[in-house]
């Protein structure tokens, strides 16, 4: 039996919790909104994730080289960097229900819902049609499918126009026009539109504001502009290379949703890659190439993946693009590719008085590098690969299992050994084997219920290999090793345990294929 999405995604959140993924922050004082903890299989899953894009950068690419910058940055650089003065959402409250909302995303949805009409409409015809149908020629002549598109198209006008242009009432205007309702109370009373900066602050010394006020960092990108010379220098980088950096921002999201989406405090994988002034867009479309090949190596379905070009550019930017991922509340931004020009370090360079320039031996000419940057949240990409790969299966038997089919070499535990008995010897071996593997890959020793309820425990999280230890194994040094994915059983010597897990989860296997 199918399942909603909606169904799906509370499946993917429970899920997480019931098994050691993710749990609400300080859930014993019930939770805190937008903020989670990683639990003992979430964190080796989230460091596999990590690893795997740390090291397609900074070892799959001789030019790119890896940082480390503090959370803590001097106050100005967020000037410099003009999150003070425009990093904001444009937010609007239900006066009945007194919840606040992203006015952006209220117009967002309402698009959504006109696509999902159109989609709907497309359906039906197909079936009614059957081969004859011509999906183009319906969406270009249809008169309902194009009053939809003609509703899509004037949102998302209004949307551009009024955020370009800051003409709030513009937006609040659309929503009451269209009837854009309150989830909670169902109704348009709605407040105006007002501009909410997103940045946490602190202070840094025991007085209050002033010179001494913080901010926690919104972005890592800041730390490696901030930094550019340092590193340029003491790594004797040439242009074209790049800077890596994995680390925690924090963003007061007003608007919680749809669990580790969305986050007050989350973690970011950033690279900025500096070029000459005049290629950027010749570096832009290859890093976009080259991060879609890296999602689609960890066997992510192709068709789960769409680009989303930018039509509204920031005001840094001369070219942007999302990798959006088909999450089941739809296709939502997972990264982003924005040629940033030499707007960061130029503004860093009039902020801070000092000169920021690169001397380019083969042009023997001195200028401020531009930039691309690729931008990826490590949750988002957490979120991604559980719904992804979470799947409920028949069995031939006609049994279920919930299987998390995600690639070995991510797998938060690699090896389950199971003891099939816990006594006469069969503990003490599967020790033994634990000693053998355990240094080289995440192990597990699974002692308690039938081989049966252990396989499924270990199906859903992820464990691509599980090692049976029966009384045979005392002589003959084997034993059954069973597959996640085909759940084919056989028989293994002891010896050999280490190449075959190793022929499987190394993560060589996925880096392999970026080169
Ligand atoms: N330096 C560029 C930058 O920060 P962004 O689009 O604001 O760009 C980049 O963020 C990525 O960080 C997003 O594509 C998303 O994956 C992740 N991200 C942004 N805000 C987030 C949040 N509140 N919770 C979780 N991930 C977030």
């Amino acid at each position: 039996m199918s399942i909603s999405n909606e169904e799906f995604f509370k499946k993917v959140v429970a899920h997480c919790k019931e098994y050691g993924f993710v749990f609400p922050s300080s859930e014993i004082y019930d939770g805190l909104s937008a903020v989670y903890d990683y639990g003992s299989r979430g964190i080796p899953l989230k460091n596999n994730l990590r690893q795997y894009w740390w090291q397609s950068m900074t070892r799959v690419h001789k030019n790119i080289v890896g940082i480390d910058a503090a959370i803590f940055m001097h106050p100005r650089v967020w000037k410099a960097s003009g999150h003070v003065d425009g990093f904001s959402d444009p937010m609007i409250d239900n006066k009945d229900s007194k919840k606040r909302y992203r006015a952006d995303q209220l117009i967002e949805d309402y698009i959504d819902k006109q696509d999902a009409k159109i989609q709907k409409e497309v359906e039906k015809a197909s079936m009614r049609f059957g081969d004859s149908f011509d999906e183009k020629k319906y969406r270009e002549t249809n008169p309902r499918v194009l009053e939809y598109q003609a509703k899509i198209d004037r949102a998302a006008s209004v949307l551009k126009e009024g955020l370009e242009n800051d003409n709030l009432k513009m937006i609040k205007d659309f929503i009451v026009e269209q009837n854009i309702v309150c989830p909670i109370s169902g109704t348009c009373n709605w407040t105006d539109i007002r501009q909410f900066n997103l940045m946490y602050s602190t202070q840094m010394n025991a007085t209050d504001g002033g010179e001494d006020a913080l901010f926690l960092r919104p972005e890592t990108a800041q730390g490696i502009f901030v930094n550019f010379l340092n590193v340029q220098k003491t790594a004797r980088m040439k242009i074209p290379f790049g800077i890596a950096q994995t680390g925690k921002a924090f963003r007061n999201e007003i608007v919680a949703r749809q669990f580790i989406m969305r986050m007050k405090e989350f973690e970011q994988m950033e690279m900025q890659f500096f070029v000459r002034p005049g290629t950027e867009i010749e570096w832009y479309n290859q890093w976009k190439e080259s991060r879609m090949k890296w999602h689609l190596a960890m066997g992510i379905k192709p068709e789960h993946y769409r680009f989303h070009e930018h039509d509204k550019l920031a005001h840094y930017a001369n070219a942007a693009v999302d990798i959006e991922y088909q999450f089941p509340f739809g296709f939502k931004e997972l990264e982003g590719i924005h040629s940033r020009t030499d707007f960061d370090l130029s503004r860093h360079q009039e902020f801070s008085g000092k000169k920021i320039k690169y001397h380019d031996p083969e042009l023997n000419e001195s200028y401020t590098p531009y930039v691309i940057e690729t931008s990826i949240g490590l949750d988002r990409l957490f979120l991604m690969t559980m719904c992804e790969n979470l799947k409920d299966e028949t069995l031939d038997n006609g049994e279920t299992r919930t299987v998390l089919c995600v690639h070995p070499s991510l797998a938060p535990v690699k090896a389950a050994i199971m003891p099939l008995v816990n006594k006469d010897g069969l503990p003490e071996l599967a020790d033994e084997i634990y000693k053998k593997l355990h240094l080289d890959f995440d192990c597990f020793i699974e002692e308690k219920d039938s081989i049966g309820k252990r396989y499924r425990r270990q199906d859903a999280i992820g464990t691509p290999f599980c090692i049976t230890v029966d009384h045979e194994s005392l002589n003959d040094n084997a034993v059954t090793v069973r597959d996640r994915d085909t759940m084919e059983q056989k028989r293994v010597a002891i010896a050999e345990l280490h190449p075959l897990i190793s022929s499987k989860v190394n993560m060589n296997i996925l880096l392999s294929k970026l080169d």
